[in-house]
């Protein structure tokens, strides 16, 4: 393990973790900063949001946390996931790749996934002790490293280029990006810009989308915009709502992908 600092970032970095969130909780845990960043070649245990696990491959990918601590209230925390989204947009723009945010946290390019954000707070009372923000992206995996069950939904930064991609660079970029992003979050200024960058990037503005809620039965109705919290608008033929969590998979030529 190194620590190092890159713009007021502390480094952690390890050749394999279970989940660099967990490393990164177990450190805010022991009182280890704000911007305490853990990275890692290999994950054996990488998870991703509702309980899903986060499939990656050694030293071909980038998979990080951030451990942040914000001052914002329960409602607004979800403002780190819009601004972590817009800041990977961002970085991949400045790396000439175009990609689009799925509503709330998928980058996706194609229809694909390349990348994911899984955010985890710890609170106490209705105080926010800290939030691990853990970014996964596919970056330099080959056909044959997407496991099969996922050849249909997921693909690499190299596979969309046709290029292998320097990580180094892509990692630099973003740590620009998520700076910029969240200290917007952070001290409430340009949240504004923000939401308009995240809006301008949504795959499903205008969209037909299913919307999927725990146990509740699916509903469909039409993304018509993203609330200030990071909410997707969605106009059912009940009237319009605000949707806080869950899924949404958009209607596609083969029903809902
Ligand atoms: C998702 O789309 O479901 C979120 C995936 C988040 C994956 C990243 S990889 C780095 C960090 N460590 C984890 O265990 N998960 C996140």
């Amino acid at each position: 393990m190194t620590g190092c600092d890159r713009l007021n970032y502390k480094i952690y970095k390890y050749e394999s973790l279970d989940s660099t969130n967990t490393k990164a909780k177990e450190l805010a845990l022991r009182g280890a900063g704000e911007a305490t960043l853990v990275i890692c070649e290999e994950q054996t245990r990488g998870r991703g949001r509702m309980g899903r696990s986060w499939t990656s491959t050694k030293g071909k990918d980038l998979l990080f946390s951030i451990i942040l601590k914000p001052k914002l209230e329960f409602g607004e925390l979800q403002r780190i996931i819009l601004a972590a989204a817009v800041a990977v947009n961002r970085a991949l723009k400045d790396l000439g790749i175009e990609s689009q945010i799925k509503w709330p946290n998928d980058i996706i390019i194609g229809g694909k996934k390349v990348a994911g954000i899984l955010m985890e707070t710890s609170t106490s009372g209705d105080k926010t002790k800290h939030v691990i923000l853990g970014i996964g992206i596919n970056v330099n995996q080959d056909r044959e490293d997407i496991p099969d069950e996922l050849k249909d939904k997921s693909i690499s930064l190299k596979l969309v280029s046709k290029r292998e991609i320097d990580r180094e660079e892509l990692l630099d970029y973003l740590l620009v990006r998520i700076k910029e992003s969240y200290l917007a979050v952070k001290n409430r200024v340009d949240m504004e810009e923000l939401l308009k960058a995240y809006k301008e990037n949504s795959s499903l503005t205008g969209r037909e989308v299913m919307v999927l809620q725990g146990k509740a039965r699916p509903r469909r109705g039409t993304a018509i915009d993203i609330g200030i919290n990071g909410e997707l608008v969605v106009r059912f033929p009940e009237g319009v709502e605000k949707i806080s969590y869950g899924e949404v998979s958009i209607r596609g030529i083969d029903g809902y992908t």
